[in-house]
């Protein structure tokens, strides 16, 4: 695991976008898992503007979302379709029949969430997966004891993760109790993985995934287990680990042409 500690959210951001842009450059058809949330947002508005920009093309790519809401409306404005296509995907030309979603208002939820592993199966697996990290340490939605090994399936959130996404809300009492979401095994079959922490609210996270156990109670920790896993934080998000100098001196001392 590569620890990078960076200024702000914008030096994250660039990084972060960097590793895409090299990544789609490479290979046009790649495939990019996709997070929600405030985390990922700077990388999305950086890649919207190198699309404008610089005509950084996402024709040929696909996208999985990691995670959706069960029991909201079809549009609903806080539902993840809703927040990738806004936030990210109908900002550059990827081809929205490419955009997938798990199907949190499926009448047959396991059948959809087999269709969604199916799907990414289907096109070769996933290249570069970008996740945030929850305060309670979940990556996607598997919360606190979600098994190591599983695979995209429904999820009770915990009232930590509802409190925390009522900003998203009308308050607590609209933040569904359920999710689909990515396993973890799902995540952890990701070629690369890029993690995005900021701010002081995730430093214990960000301190128990990195260098406490691997352990379900922490879910993000599976990634010490991910043979290409780079999490990008900023000092106060980076001010509980124990070998902050260490990852500070590594990063500083990286090969250029090294990427991450
Ligand atoms: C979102 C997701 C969650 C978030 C996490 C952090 O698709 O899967 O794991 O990444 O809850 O959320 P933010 O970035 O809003 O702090």
């Amino acid at each position: 695991m590569e620890v990078v500690i960076l200024p702000d959210h914008a030096a994250i951001a660039a990084v972060a976008a960097d590793a895409i842009e090299a990544l789609v450059r490479l290979k046009p058809n790649a495939v990019l898992g996709l997070a929600t949330g405030s985390s990922p947002l700077g990388v999305y508005d950086d890649l919207a503007d190198r699309h404008h920009a610089v005509g950084l093309s996402f024709a040929g790519v696909h996208g999985f979302a990691l995670d959706e809401y069960v029991g909201l409306p079809v549009g609903h404005k806080e539902s993840y379709r809703e927040v990738i296509r806004r936030e990210f995907t109908d900002r550059i030309d990827i081809h929205p029949d490419n955009v997938h979603s798990p199907d949190g208002a499926a009448e047959d939820i396991p059948a959809a969430c087999a269709a969604f592993e199916a799907a990414i199966r289907v096109v070769g697996g996933v290249d570069l997966q970008l996740l945030g990290v929850g305060t309670d340490g979940h990556i996607g939605f598997n919360e606190p004891g979600s098994s190591l090994a599983s695979r995209t399936r429904i999820k009770s959130l915990t009232d930590q993760t509802r409190k925390d996404n009522a900003r998203f809300f009308d308050g607590v009492d609209e933040v569904p109790h359920h999710v689909v979401t990515q396993g973890l095994g799902t995540i952890m079959d990701a070629r690369h993985v890029v993690l995005i922490a900021t701010g002081a609210q995730k430093a214990t996270a960000v301190h128990d995934f990195v260098e406490g156990p691997v352990a379900a109670l922490c879910a993000a920790s599976i990634l010490q287990m991910h043979p290409h896993a780079t999490v990008l934080i900023d000092e106060a998000a980076a001010s509980g680990l124990k070998l902050a100098d260490y990852y500070r001196h590594t990063y500083a001392n990286k090969p250029p042409w090294q990427g991450i």
